[in-house]
């Protein structure tokens, strides 16, 4: 340590100011996992807050304010009372992390650019036999508040433990407090029995025996298009399938789900009950045959919703697409690739997980995306570039650095 002080001479200044600083203490004393923390670690956390950032660095590591990777992976954020959350998957080192080991980790922020390590807000379960034993598949958690029930209630894709990604399931778990604690409450396929608003004729019609119980979620498995398979009608009574999903919540606090359905070929948006825990029965179904994966929704100041999706190509990065409406139930109209410029043909090597609105910025959105690394699963990368418009199409560009 005496050396490491006299061979750095701007860090002990930093330490200094950090020490003397009761409003940078307060900072780091204030995430859960510093507590936990011993002196010498402390210590050098506090250097590491004194190194603010101002600006997005897309696809760089990105580290928290204690010098921490930020590891919230295909996540989502919730902005309440002056604060953003940023909540994602938390992975670990090398293929395992392909798996929930720990659960969904949960960051504060108010400027968006130096996130708090709040902890994780969702833990794995230690039990074998629950949902969300570790070792599932815990995958894209995002989070909104309800006004009515005062709780915040936290969706995320499952998959149980050692069976693929066959299940299919949607996850909920309720908290008083947005950072958590979250308590697992269900898992379960979306809309059982129900019918979705544009259901077709057919779909109505006894399933045929030669549709298989499940199929290989990709683009070529379908022996033919899902409209003329009729998968729906297939899945009608245990609900229907539930892979990459998000939320989106309306002007008017009705809630909406948004998940890859029908083997992936088929997006399926639902509205949520008022309580946000449960499906209203309403939902519809939309992009048949383009299995659309990473949708994230929003919505401008004139009133239109955008779509953002990716391609279904499993970790790799594909051509993002976008498609207007003006309303949820469509009819939806695909805009193309957003992503414009050199390497938009991956998304700058990406996948969208969430569209940000920034707070007090009128139609001010961020795309958010992951850089996924399936055999590091630990660094995975997340790419943050602001949208633009023209002529009622949002795109977006590259950028080594930027600023709101
Ligand atoms: C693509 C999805 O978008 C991810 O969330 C993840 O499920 C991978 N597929 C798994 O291959």
């Amino acid at each position: 340590m005496k050396s490491f002080f006299k061979s750095s001479i701007p860090v002990a200044f930093l330490l200094l100011v950090a020490i003397q600083s009761p409003a940078k203490v307060k900072i780091v004393m204030s995430g859960n996992s510093i507590a936990k923390k011993d002196s010498t670690n402390e210590s050098l956390k506090l250097i590491s807050q004194a190194k603010r950032l101002s600006s997005f660095l897309p696809g760089q590591i990105w580290n928290d304010t204690d010098g921490v990777p930020v590891n919230a992976h295909g996540g989502g954020i919730l902005y309440h009372e002056g604060s953003y959350y940023w909540y994602g998957e938390h992975k670990v080192a090398g293929t395992l992390g392909n798996t929930a080991q720990v659960g969904v980790h949960v960051y504060s922020s108010k400027d968006l650019y130096n996130w708090n390590d709040e902890g994780i807000a969702l833990k794995v379960s230690d039990d074998p036999k629950s949902d969300i034993a570790k070792g599932c598949v815990l995958e894209r958690p995002k989070v909104i508040y309800n006004q009515k029930t005062n709780k915040f209630v936290m969706w995320f894709h499952l998959e149980l433990k050692d069976q693929g990604y066959n299940a299919a399931l949607s996850g909920v778990a309720v908290s008083d407090y947005p950072a958590g604690p979250f308590t697992f409450i269900r898992s379960f396929r979306p809309n059982t029995g129900c019918w979705p608003v544009n259901v077709q004729k057919f779909h109505k019609r006894p399933v045929s025996d030669t549709i298989k119980s499940a199929y290989c979620g990709g683009k070529d498995c379908l022996p033919a298009h899902p409209d003329t398979l009729n998968l729906l009608g297939r899945d009608f009574k245990k609900g229907q399938m539930a892979r990459d999903m998000n939320l989106f919540v309306d002007d008017d606090g009705k809630a909406y789900h948004i998940y890859s359905s029908e083997e992936n070929s088929t997006l399926h948006i639902s509205q949520l009950s008022d309580d946000y825990l449960s499906f209203s029965g309403k939902y519809g179904r939309f992009f048949s045959n383009r299995y659309m994966e990473g949708a994230a929704m929003f919505k401008t100041t004139k009133g239109k919703y955008y779509l953002i999706a990716s391609d279904c190509t499993g970790w790799d990065p594909n051509a993002a697409r976008s498609a207007v409406a003006e309303s949820i139930w469509g009819p939806w109209k695909e805009l193309g690739n957003p992503a414009i410029g050199k390497d938009s043909a991956s998304t700058f090597h990406s996948q969208s997980t969430y569209i940000l609105s920034v707070s007090g910025k009128k139609d001010s959105f961020i795309f958010m995306g992951d850089r996924w690394d399936p055999n590091n699963a630990i660094d995975g990368r997340y790419v943050w570039l602001p949208f633009e418009f023209k002529g009622g199409k949002p795109y977006f560009k590259w950028a080594d650095e930027w600023k709101l």
